[in-house]
């Protein structure tokens, strides 16, 4: 094995083995281990004609001192209950979800990215109606998947500030919709505006609300916030994905002296922040030097240099994540053995 660590992309690599569990005639069958890539399905699958599928991502951090880390994990598996529930699919036990990450883990830990490299070991646990309908309707049988691959940062940038694009013309999830659960097909409504933003030289994407456009929504596959004046601002929405990463940078900010305020955020206030940033699993935390307004051709800039606050949340969650620093909140889970 010789991967390059430093240089792994946010992507697929290959691992030794994955899980997965099916669920029938109402329960769960037992975890299976698997060396192969590919999965057998039903060519009715309601996954595939549906989108009756939801999925996680949770990350494993190598500390400095050796030890292998997991991040409020149990948060995964109560949004995956949550996403099971909003799209109507059999809910994964938490000690299955549990048994099942600790099994890809443990078999694939000579793929956990060294301390000191910035890749980390990534998770995607995956549930999908696997049994066959025709008509608009919950499947009856279901499957539980889950495998790992080592990453390396979402934006190529890593911590380097990029500038991202405001979206009037599509939306990626509308009011009452699926906005707050992490199904696929919110996924693929991004991908159209997402990929036109790259191609004009921009790394990600910010959706307002769907209703007005009035409001800042989300940023690509991250949630936003904004500081000034000593204040931690983050959207309040019904359409956006309640992040773990975010959660936990409201409790840091507080802890830092920063007052934190989740309500709905105007996108002219972009006019009045110190700082920007995305944040989630994949993108940490992301700063954002631009937004730019194609429609109302204006230009938000932040600087290329991350901002005071950014840079003390930011290596304060790493620090938190790699076992650096004083866990108070019992977030992480140390991995034994591996
Ligand atoms: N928003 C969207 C749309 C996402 O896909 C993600 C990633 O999971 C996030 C926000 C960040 O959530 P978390 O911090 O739980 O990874
Ligand atoms: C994550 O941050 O884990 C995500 O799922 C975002 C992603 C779609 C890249």
């Amino acid at each position: 094995m010789n991967i390059d660590w430093g240089a792994l992309p946010f992507g697929y690599h290959k691992t030794d083995f994955n899980v997965r569990c099916y669920y029938k005639d109402g329960k769960w069958g037992s975890l299976e281990v698997s060396s192969s890539e590919t999965i057998d399905m039903h060519i009715a699958a309601t996954a595939l004609h549906y989108g009756q599928q939801a999925f996680e991502g949770l990350k494993v951090y190598r500390g400095k001192d050796g030890n292998a880390r997991l991040f409020r994990w149990q948060e995964n598996v109560k949004r995956m209950t949550r996403s099971a529930e909003g799209i109507m699919m059999a809910k994964v036990p938490e000690e299955l979800f549990k048994e099942a990450i600790f099994k890809v883990i443990e078999l694939n830990s000579k793929y956990i990215p060294p301390y000191g490299t910035g890749a980390t070991f990534y998770l995607r646990p995956l549930l999908f109606g696997s049994g066959p309908q025709v008509g608009v309707k919950p499947a009856e049988e279901y499957a539980f998947m889950v495998f790992g691959t080592p990453v390396g940062p979402y934006f190529k940038q890593g911590f380097r500030p990029v500038p991202i694009e405001v979206i009037r013309d599509y939306d990626r999830a509308a009011p009452q919709g699926t906005g707050s659960i992490k199904v696929g097909g919110n996924y693929a409504a991004s991908m159209l505006p997402a990929n036109r933003a790259h191609e004009d030289g921009f790394a990600s994407v910010l959706f307002l609300d769907a209703l007005e456009k009035k409001y800042i929504d989300e940023a690509g596959p991250a949630n936003f916030y904004g500081i000034k004046d000593k204040r931690y601002i983050t959207p309040c929405s019904d359409s956006i994905l309640p992040s773990i990463t975010n959660m936990s940078l409201e409790q840091i900010a507080e802890d830092i002296g920063l007052k934190v305020e989740r309500r709905k955020v105007p996108v002219e206030e972009l006019d009045t922040f110190e700082e920007v940033g995305a944040c989630g699993t994949a993108a940490i935390i992301s700063p954002i030097s631009k937004v730019y307004d194609r429609v109302k051709n204006i230009t938000y800039d932040y600087g290329n240099i991350p901002g005071p606050y950014t840079t003390k949340l930011y290596i304060t969650l790493r620090g938190i994540q790699e076992g650096a620093l004083e866990d108070r909140y019992n977030w992480t889970t140390v991995i034994e053995g591996v």
